[in-house]
């Protein structure tokens, strides 16, 4: 079973999204932007089926694992399959050093089965909602799940602007977990993926997200512990803290 601690309660987890970081030195980019204080590294797959684009594979996460290390322990490594089918290559992340993996319900004909596959093969569970998907899945997984993945762009690339209608589906979606974790317990974390920057992030938090992905507003900048510490500060600001 993989190490459970990288998924303490601990409050918010900033997760860039490597897909907008320089792919000729991504080791480095991994090593260097965790060591700026980010708390995950996001790794965003696409098939160029499911979405209109063609990024990385098991391959690649097996590349950044030895990097990918946060006060001598390994960082999380959030695995976005934004893929269809999604099963066959579920064993080969989670052998590649995948620590969580994430799936889209459309892109999985028995999102049950594939959760269950995530969780025998030692990973945590996330699945992940579009724009305009809506939430049922949720009535019918929450014992399966480790993390809600609400899109806040249409999938598919970086660099877009933040739907602001995910706001109000973020706070359903905090609703229904906060129930959950009071009638059971347990904590399943809330992540939002997309067009999150420094002057929307605190407004991200106050509608109930805690773990946030991001990709151009970090690994765009020219120094990412300065634009982590901005989205730090927000966040702390946020009254959510
Ligand atoms: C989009 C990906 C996102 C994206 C985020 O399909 O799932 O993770 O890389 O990039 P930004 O933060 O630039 O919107
Ligand atoms: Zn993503």
């Amino acid at each position: 079973m993989k190490s459970q601690n990288s998924f303490s309660n601990s409050q918010f987890v900033i997760a860039p999204s490597i897909l907008s970081a320089d792919f000729a030195c991504l080791g480095k980019e991994v090593k260097d932007v965790l060591a700026a204080g980010a708390d995950w590294i996001h790794f965003d797959v696409m098939d160029n089926h499911y979405v209109p684009n063609l990024t990385i594979g098991p391959l690649v996460c097996e590349a950044i694992r030895p990097h990918a290390y946060k006060d001598g322990k390994p960082a999380v490594i959030d695995v976005h399959l934004m893929i269809e089918p999604v099963d066959r290559i579920v064993p080969d992340f989670a052998k590649a050093g995948a620590n969580l993996i994430s799936f889209h319900p459309e892109a999985s004909p028995h999102v049950n089965r594939t959760l269950n596959l995530i969780r025998d093969q030692g990973c945590q569970t996330g699945l992940v909602f579009n724009p305009a998907t809506p939430l049922d899945h949720l009535d019918h997984t929450r014992e399966l799940l480790d993390l809600v993945l609400l899109m806040s762009v249409n999938p598919g690339v970086g660099g877009q602007s933040f739907i602001s209608s995910t706001l109000n589906k973020v706070a359903q979606v905090r609703a229904r977990l906060d129930r959950y974790q009071m009638d059971t317990g347990r904590h399943i974390r809330l992540e939002v993926d997309g067009g999150i920057k420094v002057d929307n992030i605190a407004e991200v938090a106050r509608a109930g997200a805690d773990t946030f992905v991001a990709g151009s507003a970090i690994y765009d900048k020219e120094n990412y512990a300065d634009v982590i510490q901005e989205m730090r500060t927000a966040l702390d600001k946020s009254g959510k803290a």
